[in-house]
């Protein structure tokens, strides 16, 4: 089945609020936008694995059931070289998954230890590997960024040109300031009424805006 939308169409993210127990760190008050076009795919359309893809634009859809889909594809998108130079955007409504698929990416890329979220702090550094391996990381969330004098005096545009890799969560709150993204990594639940309010299947959809991030799109097909 076709699962592309046409130009202009709305993905439907943020269409639903989420009502799992989710730790989300004083984020609840955060009203979503509102009812969607009616223009989601819903479980029905898709099946296991890869979905769809738009034949007019580079993009990819894939159906997780569980985190260990997540975790799957996380492995996937770190042993693919050119992460390691890339800007990567998340998006997604509270508690779609964005910071668990940053985790498993972490992890997959040799990150040790805790990986803390990034909300309150706004970006959390990691680093992997060692020598000439040794791989910089910056995991951003803007959900709480609203003072446009903190990109400078925090030293984001440095990051930014900083090589390494760059995450970031909730971007349309830094919208004006960031660059282009390589991926858009957009998440959903999907309304599906087998699904445990906790396990909710997701719907990840990866456009490529970059040809950095084409490549590396290239790259996750199966
Ligand atoms: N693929 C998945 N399958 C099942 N549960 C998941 C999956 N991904 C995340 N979860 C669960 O959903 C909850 C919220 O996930 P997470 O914190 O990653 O969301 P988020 O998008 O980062 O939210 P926020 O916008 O608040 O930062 C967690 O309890 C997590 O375990
Ligand atoms: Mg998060």
């Amino acid at each position: 089945m076709e699962a592309c939308l046409e130009p202009g169409q709305k993905t439907g993210l943020g269409a639903r609020q989420v009502h799992i127990a989710h730790a989300n760190l004083g984020k609840s008050q955060f009203q979503g936008p509102g009812p969607n076009s009616g223009n989601e795919l819903t479980a029905a359309d898709l099946h296991h694995g890869i979905v769809g893809t738009c034949p007019a634009g580079p993009e990819l859809r894939l159906r997780w059931d569980s985190e260990d889909d997540t975790e799957r594809f996380a492995k996937r998108l770190a042993a693919l070289p050119g992460v390691r130079q890339a800007y990567l955007e998340l998006q997604g409504e509270l508690g779609a998954g964005k910071t668990t698929l940053v985790r498993h990416l972490l992890r997959a890329l040799g990150v040790q230890g805790r990986i803390k979220s990034p909300t309150y702090a706004v970006v959390e550094p990691h680093e992997a590997g060692h020598g000439a391996e040794r791989l910089r990381i910056w995991h951003f969330d803007f959900y709480r960024f609203n003072d446009p004098r903190e990109w400078e005096d925090a030293g984001f545009r440095d990051l930014f040109a900083s090589p390494g890799l760059k995450l970031a969560e909730w971007p349309d709150k830094a919208a004006g300031m960031l660059p282009a993204p390589d991926l858009v990594l957009q998440i959903r639940l999907l309304d599906d009424p087998s699904a445990t309010e906790a396990g909710a299947p997701r719907e990840l959809r990866v456009i490529a805006p970059t040809s950095h991030g084409q490549a590396l799109l290239e790259g996750l097909r199966p």
